[in-house]
């Protein structure tokens, strides 16, 4: 018997050619996973030529990497890398049975392109959105077919984390959930399904972590008693490692999202907006002064 809200199998639609939007290291990750398991084309597209090289390269990259660990053979490596190509013609996701979006994370570019999208797919063709914290429902209003719209939220490192949120928007269907899910899998995630409210439900419970990390070092607390702190939860990484994988820009744009629906729950952190304004892409490594009692204190329990 099905779960409650788990969609229909029966439903899932084949997918035989996948289109990635956009060309930066989320894109790059992405076509490269369903390149690698689903082994159909994944085409990708960005708005230059520069970018779009950089995209393919990355993922031909990374399949460079799985060829060196073993991972993969030769003959998979030849095989995955053919199938991941670039085109800066929108027109070549004419075929495309699943197009997925990671663009920069504002409503009107994802809105375009997903319009520009809808313009050259078939009816049925899936959208999925790796949206961080944006409204699904939203983001599918002005389609045709706002149906075939879904969250697909992949996390960092995306070959590595087995997380998928799959979002259902106000109109998705129940084919392109079940289309979603049947993706999910053969892209070997464990896919939950998730309501289409800010964030979601990881990145609420990561950005509240990250901004009051930040909020205990601008009240003093030495950043590497701020990282120790956490050792009791047991994280895989410490939080400002984390911060410098998922991007200060992606955290704030994410703090943003949440504070604009709970102000009360969810303070903008002024020590994230500066990090983002001062260009800050890494790991935020201020200058120190230890505090030897405090570092005792966490470092004891
Ligand atoms: N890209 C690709 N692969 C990576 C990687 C990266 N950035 N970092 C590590 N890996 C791979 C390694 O190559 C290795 O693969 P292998 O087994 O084939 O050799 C594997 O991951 C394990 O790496 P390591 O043994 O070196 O290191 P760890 O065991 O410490 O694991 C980690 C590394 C998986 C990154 C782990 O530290 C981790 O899980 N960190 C937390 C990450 C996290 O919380 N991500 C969620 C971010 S939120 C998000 O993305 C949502 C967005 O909307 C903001």
């Amino acid at each position: 018997k099905r779960p409650a809200g788990a969609p229909d199998k029966s439903l899932a639609r084949p997918v035989t050619k996948v289109g990635v939007v956009g060309a930066g290291l989320m894109a790059g990750q992405l076509a490269l996973l369903f390149a690698r398991r689903l082994q159909v084309p994944v085409v990708m597209t960005d708005l230059d030529q520069e970018r779009l090289d950089k995209g393919v390269a990355y993922a031909h990259g990374e399949i460079d990497k799985l060829l060196a660990k073993g991972r993969i053979s030769a003959d998979e490596a030849s095989r995955f890398k053919g199938l991941i190509t670039g085109s800066l013609d929108k027109a070549a996701f004419a075929d495309a049975d699943f197009v997925i979006e990671a663009v920069f994370e504002e409503m009107a570019v994802k809105q375009k392109v997903f319009a520009e999208v809808e313009a050259v797919v078939s009816a049925e063709c899936v959208l999925a959105t790796n949206t961080s914290s944006l409204s699904v429902t939203e983001m599918a209003s002005g389609l045709q077919h706002p149906e075939r719209v879904v969250g697909f939220h992949f996390f960092n490192p995306v070959a590595v984390l087995p997380l998928l949120e799959v979002v259902r928007g106000g109109a998705t269907d129940e084919a392109t959930l079940a289309t979603a899910f049947a993706v999910g899998k053969q892209l070997k995630k464990s896919c939950v399904l998730v309501k289409d409210a800010p964030a979601f439900v990881v990145n609420r419970l990561l950005v509240r972590l990250l901004a009051e990390i930040m909020a205990a070092v601008d009240e003093g607390t030495p950043i590497e008693v701020a990282e120790r702190a956490t050792a009791p939860l047991g994280l895989p990484m410490t939080p400002f490692t984390l911060l410098g994988l998922v991007g200060p820009a992606i955290a704030l744009h994410v703090n943003e999202t949440l504070h604009a629906a709970f102000p009360d729950r969810f303070p903008l952190s002024g020590k994230l907006a500066k990090l983002v304004a001062a260009g800050k892409k890494g790991v935020y490594l201020p200058d120190l002064t230890l505090d030897p009692e405090a570092v005792e204190i966490f470092s004891g329990g």
